[in-house]
């Protein structure tokens, strides 16, 4: 398919079949007035209703308006399908101060992230008071609609940081193939999917009971950039390689067993007595049965912002995961993978950002954060 609903029960966008670009974007609302920053949403989810359909930012296009005024399009994406775009809207901690008398629904979920040990995180590529997720199959078409939201929120929002990704690190439905990270290693294989709906169930959507209403039916976000590097990690030998991951490099099975599917079984040990898979391994540390059943939907990207001057590539991973409560997920996994995971001598986390995405829109009448002000 080549347009993905953007109406629907949940946002599009988490469980949709995880496209391959991607323009991350976090806005400051830079207003004190609550009533501009309602109607620029309401301006806002017209917009993405059109853009997601494939059709320009505006009714009277990139060159239908007046030529007095600037128009209503920025044009780059005239004559390129939807491309499977979706325009996904998290609210971020931050949103919830004295401004706009939103404390009393700011859900317990969404306190802010501690610092994890060995952080390095810069404050200017983090946090932000709205964010929009951008994904679709045609970079254009992300920095597109990324770019046009930012134009119509002139003056109420301005973009805190942004970020691009090409290359999913994520399969989100089982009818996708595996991708792989800038480290070469199948990425998304164990990840929470699309059609595992009990599953989604218990980890990945807000019920009723678990905070404000207005977040049921919705998910969390988390976001961290992590610099991966990639020189170090290109001297490593392929062994130390898969021991750190604690898959095979090839097919991206378990080091304890044989297909990329195949469940990992911690208690194998090998002819020195040592467990097949480290205790320090990545996939140990991160499994659900390591971390009191917490699960994840992962989907990320991969980056790579050029080089940083001494000749390296400046590149990594610009990890996404939705999940129901990142208290009881995200933060518990993050802090053993923190301590513990061998994988942290070549990977930096740079960025940090965390936002309450609310359920889907069900009608045209309605729009972002409708039920939030
Ligand atoms: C699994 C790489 C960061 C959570 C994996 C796998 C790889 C990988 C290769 C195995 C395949 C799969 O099941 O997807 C990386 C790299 C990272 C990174 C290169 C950093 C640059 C993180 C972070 C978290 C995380 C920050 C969460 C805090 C997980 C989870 C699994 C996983 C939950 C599945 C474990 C399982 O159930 O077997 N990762 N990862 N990863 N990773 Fe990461």
């Amino acid at each position: 398919s080549d347009m993905i609903d953007f109406y629907g029960e949940r946002q599009a966008g988490i469980i949709t079949p995880a496209q391959d670009r991607l323009h991350f974007v976090a806005f400051d609302v830079i207003t004190k007035d609550k009533a501009a920053l309602v109607d620029m949403l309401e301006s806002w989810t017209a917009a993405a209703a059109r853009m997601t359909r494939g059709q320009e930012a505006g009714t009277l296009g990139a060159v239908g308006g007046s030529p007095e005024a600037p128009p209503e399009d920025t044009g780059e994406a005239l004559g390129l399908p939807a491309a499977d775009l979706t325009l996904t809207i998290g609210f971020g901690p931050s949103l919830f101060d004295s401004r706009f008398g939103l404390r009393a629904k700011k859900p317990a979920a969404l306190a802010d992230l501690p610092k994890f040990p060995g952080d390095t995180i810069d404050p200017a590529i983090s946090g932000g008071d709205i964010c929009v997720q951008a994904c679709a199959n045609d970079p254009q078409v992300a920095v597109h609609a990324v770019r046009n939201l930012a134009r119509i929120g002139m003056g109420v929002v301005s973009v805190r940081w942004s970020q691009l990704g090409f290359g999913r690190t994520s399969s989100t439905s089982t009818t996708q193939a595996t991708p792989r990270n800038l480290f070469g290693f199948k990425d998304g294989t164990a990840n929470l999917k699309a059609e595992e709906t009990s599953l989604l169930d218990d980890h990945l959507w807000v019920r009723t009971g678990d905070g404000p209403d207005w977040m049921t039916g919705g998910s969390y976000m988390v976001t961290r950039k992590i610099r991966m590097l990639i020189e170090p990690w290109d001297r490593t030998s392929l062994l130390e390689q898969e021991t750190i991951v604690g898959r095979d490099k090839g097919q991206g099975a378990p080091l304890s067993g044989h297909g990329e599917f195949d469940e990992p079984d911690f208690a194998v040990r090998g002819d020195g007595g040592e467990p097949v898979i480290a205790t320090t391994a990545h996939v140990r540390l991160a499994h659900p049965t390591q971390n009191n059943g917490a699960r994840l939907l992962r989907r990320g990207y991969n980056f790579v912002d050029g080089s940083d001057g001494l000749g390296r590539l400046d590149a990594g991973l610009f990890f996404i995961a939705y999940q129901r409560d990142p208290r009881r997920q995200f933060v518990p996994v993050q802090t053993k993978l923190a301590r513990q995971d061998q994988l942290n001598e070549y990977i930096r986390h740079v960025s940090s950002g965390l936002f309450a995405c609310p359920p889907g829109l069900r009608a045209a009448d309605d729009f972002w954060g409708r039920s939030l002000f």
